[in-house]
């Protein structure tokens, strides 16, 4: 409806005659005609200040990718956080087994099972319980929470049907969606950085939602374990990337909005260590904190002001479905109260904040009908009022508005995601075809949101682009894919492993580390009892501390044990160990491995974070042969440096001509005490060193007898001039 109709005569007539005491009154006519013109002002106000011409997209789609790529150089660079989900691998279609998920995202939580069945039969069965989370719960404690979804788990666990399978003796594992940001610390770690959507559970933010999860299961006596924690926009670019090789990004909109893609490792400058081997990990963008260039109107503004995060989210809260309804219920308000819209009143109903939610507004853009009956129950039934016909239209033009807004800004934000990718790798994104996986109730539910975001697609890349970005609905979602990450990623395969192994003294000085999982300094510095969701388990000998970090549910007698065995080796070697042998040996290095004999002994006896070698004589027996090539090496690089301290006397004692005589002398010596010490390596230690290190130290011998020599014939040329 144009401002044209709201402003004519005939809308007056409609309210005179719906509220017959003020008819033959003026003056009330009066004031209805200036508030009828007061509504179409709002309405006119609203549309402008949300529209989204070509140049507001193009501003957004460009705004995302420069703010993607300040995201990637540094932690805090823009408004997006651009998080790393430690997910280098996709699905490859090969997992099996029964995995579990967990889905806690907007409004709703569900627990699902599946049974995978590799290549051939991929998913054999699921199973799922889905239960709307209690208001209660949103503002009650951590505890609560986890506590709710531990038992929903267990009493959704005690359900299993025979069409599951559990290998013998493996623990049931999970793929926890846990769709807020997160800072993950690893795949199955990650701290709360904030809630978002209306959630404000208190002791959670800071904390590892894994532990508490695990805390919560242990309390409810689940026996499960978490092996992948992803975000839902991760777990949806795993299902659908399951069935399709060129899903590369996925969106949720949902209650909440966000997207991931896949980037090259090579593109984000903040990855620090050791990179995927694959070249590839998901970043989750977060974009719903994204603000540069979005339109907002006065009741955008009034609602960030009254929400539980005023100034963050503006992205989201301009796009996805927890706001579109809230938007246009303030609309409504606003033009009841200075329009008189729907009467005199404002509606008791209409003026409770969230009344009107997003799929009343999406069931009212839904009715063809002429007389707009729908739209009118809908808004009898949500808002209290009664409407008229031309009410009905105004109430669709201003849900129009803000839904097309919606959906052309996310289309602009998709746009944004695409081009930074196809920046960086020419015509990968644009020339080929890309599927964008998209999930969450309000793409799913509202044509008119799904149109208006192609539609902006289509302007900014062109027709003919355009028609290699498919947009898909993904019909899993993100439980199947959280499960197939926790497939992909099974703790049974690290089920031993220990994460690093601390030796310290009673100040907590630490004497000896070594870290078999990248870890950052920080947390390097910050041990405690329980470590992400593993444990720390150590033991006192004297002034020292043993300490091993191992997975939570591991037996503490064996690696109690472990610890005595290093120690006994240590003693076998320094005869009853202390933190000076510890100090001393640590900076001594052996001269054929470059390391510490501290960390020879060590790397015998843990490699990778497995234990290698139970036995004690085993692990001397190797490190007596260690010793054998250590000594045999100094022997010779002793002898062979003394040929050339006397070859260098007596070039110094004697004429040019002799010196000349002498070099090939001494390179035949150099040659001999070569082929000996490199002889040795590879008949002696073949099975005990790695080549490379062989090779590294017969090439730096090389170099230096090599030096030596021309040293003496410098000298020698010298003497004799
Ligand atoms: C959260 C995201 C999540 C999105 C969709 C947002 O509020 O911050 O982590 O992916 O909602 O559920």
């Amino acid at each position: 409806m144009s401002v044209a109709a709201t402003t004519s005569p005939a809308v007056g007539t409609l309210y005179v005659s719906r509220f017959p005491w003020s008819r033959g009154m003026p003056r009330v006519t009066m004031a209805l005609r200036s508030n009828v013109v007061s509504v179409g002002s709002i309405l006119t106000k609203l549309q402008q200040d949300c529209a989204t011409p070509f140049p507001v997209i193009r501003h957004v789609a460009d705004s995302m990718t420069a703010d993607m790529r300040a995201g990637l150089a540094v932690d805090g660079g823009s408004n997006l956080k651009m998080i790393l989900s430690y997910v280098d691998s996709l699905p490859s279609g090969n997992e099996k087994g029964l995995f579990y998920a967990l889905d806690l995202g907007g409004t709703n939580f569900r627990a699902l099972r599946v049974q995978l069945g590799g290549k051939e039969e991929r998913v054999v069965a699921t199973e799922f319980e889905q239960l709307s989370i209690p208001q209660e719960l949103m503002f009650g404690t951590s505890e609560e929470l986890f506590d709710f979804i531990a038992s929903t788990l267990a009493g959704f666990a005690e359900k299993e049907s025979e069409k599951f399978h559990l290998p013998h003796g493996r623990q049931r594992e999970i793929g926890f969606t846990f769709s807020f940001p997160v800072k993950q610390t690893s795949i199955d770690s990650g701290i709360l950085m904030k809630w978002t959507k209306g959630f404000a559970v208190s002791g959670t933010a800071g904390r590892d939602v894994v532990a508490c999860l695990n805390e919560a299961m242990e309390r409810q006596g689940v026996d499960m374990r978490v092996s992948a924690l992803v975000n839902d926009t991760v777990g949806t670019l795993a299902g659908a990337r399951y069935w399709d090789d060129d899903v590369l990004v996925a969106v949720i909109l949902g209650t909440g909005t966000n997207a991931c893609y896949v980037e090259r490792t090579d593109c984000i400058p903040k990855l620090q260590g050791p990179k995927s081997s694959s070249g590839r990990t998901i970043i989750n963008t977060e974009w719903g904190a994204f603000s540069d260039g979005i339109p907002l109107t006065a009741f955008d503004r009034d609602m960030d002001a009254a929400s539980i995060n005023p100034g963050e989210q503006i992205f989201e809260k301009t796009i996805s479905g927890m706001y579109l309804g809230e938007i246009a219920r303030r609309a409504l308000v606003s033009m009841a109260e200075e329009g008189s819209l729907f009467g005199m009143a404002v509606p008791n109903k209409l003026s409770t904040p969230f009344a009107l939610r997003t799929p009343d507004i999406c069931a009212m853009q839904q009715d063809k009908s002429d007389d707009l009956q729908a739209v009118g129950s809908i808004l009898h039934n949500v808002a209290g009022v009664e409407s008229s016909l031309s009410e009905r239209r105004i109430v669709l033009e201003v849900c129009d508005a803000i839904v097309k807004r919606g959906g052309r800004l996310a289309g602009a934000g998709i746009v944004g995601i695409l081009q930074k990718m196809e920046q960086d790798s020419k015509g990968t994104i644009f020339n080929k075809r890309t599927v964008v996986a998209m999930d969450g109730g309000l793409y799913e539910h509202y044509p008119q949101y799904r149109s208006y975001l192609q539609d902006a697609v289509t302007e900014l890349l062109g027709s003919e682009t355009s028609k290699n970005i498919v947009i898909e609905h993904s019909k899993d979602g993100s439980g199947i894919g959280a499960a197939l990450l926790a497939a992909t990623n099974s703790n049974n395969r690290l089920a031993m492993m220990i994460r690093f192994i601390l030796l310290q003294n009673r100040q907590g000085k630490t004497r000896l580390a070594k870290y078999y999982v990248p870890l950052e300094d920080s947390e390097k510095h910050k041990v405690e009892y329980e470590f992400r969701t593993h444990k720390v388990i150590y033991r006192r000998y004297a002034g020292l501390f043993f300490a091993l970090c191992v997975d939570i549910t591991d037996n503490e007698l064996a690696y109690l044990e472990c610890i005595h065995l290093f120690v006994e080796i240590l003693d076998h070697f320094f005869s009853n160990v202390c933190e000076l042998d510890l100090v001393f040996n640590f900076h001594k290095l052996c001269l054929i491995s470059v390391s510490s004999k501290v960390y020879l002994i060590l790397d015998e006896f843990i490699l990778a974070g497995e234990l290698q070698e139970t036995s004690k004589r085993a692990i001397i027996e190797r490190m007596g042969e260690l010793e054998k090539l250590d000594c045999y090496f100094l022997t010779h690089l002793k002898q062979a440096s003394s040929y050339f301290v006397i070859l260098q006397i007596l070039a110094r004692n004697c004429f040019f001509n002799l010196s000349i005589s002498i070099a090939p002398v001494s390179l035949c010596l150099y040659g001999v005490s070569l082929c000996e010490i490199f002889g040795v390596f590879i008949s002696c230690s073949y099975d005990i060193m790695d080549v490379y290190k062989q090779f590294a130290i017969v090439i730096s011998c090389n170099l230096l007898l090599f030096q030596i020599v021309l040293l003496f014939q410098v000298d020698a040329k010298n003497l004799g001039a």
